[in-house]
């Protein structure tokens, strides 16, 4: 074990539980009231199992159990360990998206911290935000913490082809509605895509941000490619929990870890990954917790130089289970080591060079060499223009060649009700060479960023043979899906972005090379637009939704909230 920082009587626990009044007196009695000894907790470190488990949390279904095999490794090391739930963001079930309730989980996690006595806490979650979440959360607070990610479920299988979460829904979603599956087809796969419990087995968001939060330095090295049902996954829960208790002894909190190095690192993985575009506003989120130095146009400039290493869906062909037994995420970063951090200092209390020092790839289809990336193109491209002057997003490695330079018209949709109303309508002047264009999606105007970006291609196309079409709207877009879809424009059209200015017929120009989208519309048309533009009404008037409309920042900040957006000032409860 390495240097003690922390005496028993500096615990921060302890100033609950350590002093001979008559509010000790009630805290310990409390603790003593579920059975347990005074020995068992004063004067050692507490640590919260932030757990956000639920039933509605499909992809968490195995961490009640999960947390049972945390609080054994917090026992063996001398801790005392609780279990506190938290806020569940199930991907799928959650409305109108979970990013809009993201910051509420980070908030929840600030203040479950804040107001416990905790010295430690092991951070739970795994589905696509609640790991930004906690982690943002864990960051404002810098409490020692360790993420624990739910890990992948198991590669999803139709009769003889492998096939992933998301990425095939929404290939055979496209298939059934060109006519070249069955209504019986589609409802075996409904059962043959999700086979255990875990998060997307699909290099989607979940698989990026809790790599992501590995390469930070947050979890067991190794930790988030673990298929959650393997027997390696509970024992990564109770490695996590014993180290948890030194790291207190120890006083490693997130501030020492979480550097511009280590997100530098954190960048550089996304990057190799082929990772969701979610990464983008995420990684900005949890860099501005706690005072890191992120941007977007340094994600474009570290995106293109280091290229996709990994042969995983939606960019390429494996799944996760693929990506674990071909050597994980240590794998991956051995690959891409000379353009690491490698002094950075992880939860382990090494650094993240002798983490991964003798990691081996085991396949090389999966985990590709140096010399042969997935495809020539970056995992991200970050855009400027006439229509997105705070920037813009794609991921080109995922996206149609031959659209990544491309003039078409536009063809508007003014919300998505107007989107799913009229996309398959045979009237709808619309070819392969149109530009789908959608308005009122982004953090304000959805509300909440909603994955929508990725606009169903129109039927009668789809029919035709139509499979990708230029998309460009202020959404989002899930981890586990392709094409040429351009995210994230800033500032967003319900703030009166420029994006509000475009109209049907426009023409609008995509240049990935020199990175830029733009409105070929003379300057004195737009500002006489921009003159007659109307704020939309808001959608809520009471509320979370008020607070989350009043204080929510543009993709390009990150979609925190402005109050909760800087690093410390957290004050302390009075005790006494
Ligand atoms: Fe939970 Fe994809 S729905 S990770």
């Amino acid at each position: 074990m390495s240097e003690t920082k922390k005496t028993p009587e500096t615990l921060r626990s302890f100033r609950w539980y350590g002093t001979e009044n008559m509010r000790g007196f009630a805290h310990r009695q409390r603790f003593l009231q579920m059975g347990f000894r005074r020995q068992d907790f004063v004067g050692r470190p507490v640590i919260g199992i932030i757990n956000t488990w639920s039933e509605m949390s499909t992809c968490h279904y195995h961490l009640r159990e999960r947390a049972d095999e945390v609080r054994r490794g917090v026992w063996k090391a001398g801790g005392f360990p609780v279990e506190l739930p938290a806020l569940s963001l199930g991907e799928v079930m959650v409305k109108p998206t979970t990013m809009f309730y993201r910051n509420m989980l980070a908030m929840e996690t600030e203040e479950l911290l804040r107001s416990h006595p905790l010295d430690g806490a092991i951070l739970m979650g795994g589905c696509d935000k609640t790991t930004p979440a906690l982690l943002m959360g864990a960051f404002t607070m810098d409490m020692p913490c360790i993420f624990v990610p739910a890990g992948p479920m198991l590669n999803g299988k139709w009769r003889d082809e492998t096939i992933g979460v998301g990425t095939h829904t929404k290939k055979y979603w496209d298939e059934l509605r060109a006519g070249t599956i069955t209504g019986d087809d589609w409802r075996e796969l409904e059962a043959s895509m999700t086979r255990s419990n875990g998060t997307c087995c699909t290099m989607g968001t979940a698989s990026t941000m809790t790599s992501i939060v590995e390469a930070l330095g947050f979890s067991i090295p190794g930790a988030a490619s673990i298929p959650a049902v393997d027997s390696a996954h509970p024992r990564m829960a109770t490695d996590a929990g014993e180290r948890i208790v030194e790291m207190v002894w120890e006083d490693l909190k997130p501030s020492k870890i979480a550097t511009s190095d280590a997100f530098h690192n954190a960048i550089v993985t996304y990057a190799a990954l082929g990772g969701s575009t979610n990464a983008t506003v995420h990684l900005i989120a949890m860099a501005r917790r706690i005072g890191a130095d992120v941007s977007l146009d340094q994600m474009d400039k570290i995106a293109r130089e280091v290229p996709v290493l990994t042969n995983l869906m939606p960019s390429g062909k494996y799944l996760m289970e693929d990506f674990h037994y071909a050597g994980g995420l240590n794998a991956l970063l051995g690959r891409v080591s000379d353009m690491l951090r490698l002094d950075a200092l992880t939860i382990t209390g090494k650094t993240m060079g002798e983490n991964i020092e003798g990691a081996k790839v085991y396949n090389d289809d999966v985990i590709l060499p140096r010399d042969k990336p997935l495809n020539d193109r970056p995992t991200v491209a970050v855009l400027h223009g006439n229509i997105c002057p705070d920037g813009a997003i794609i991921k080109p490695s995922a996206a149609s060649p031959e659209l990544l330079q491309h003039t078409g018209p536009a063809v508007v949709f003014d919300d998505y009700n107007d989107l799913y109303a009229r996309i398959d309508d045979d009237d709808l002047d619309v070819d392969e060479n149109s530009v789908l264009v959608l308005l009122n999606a982004g953090p304000i105007g959805g509300p909440g960023m909603a994955e929508w970006g990725d606009q169903q291609i129109p039927k009668k196309l789809l029919a035709k043979g139509v499979r990708d079409m230029l998309r460009i709207s202020d959404a989002r877009m899930s981890g586990t899906r392709d094409g040429t879809v351009i995210l994230h424009i800033a500032p967003e059209s319900a703030i009166g972005g420029p994006l509000s200015s475009v109209r049907t017929g426009d023409m609008i120009e995509f240049d990935f090379a020199n990175r830029s989208l733009n409105v070929l519309v003379d300057e004195a048309e737009l500002e006489r637009r921009r003159a007659q533009w109307v704020a939309p009404e808001p959608l809520y008037k009471r509320g979370y939704g008020v607070v989350f409309a009043e204080h929510v920042n543009q993709a390009n900040k990150g979609v925190d909230f402005d109050f909760l957006a800087a690093p410390g000032g957290v004050i302390e409860p009075d005790i006494n």
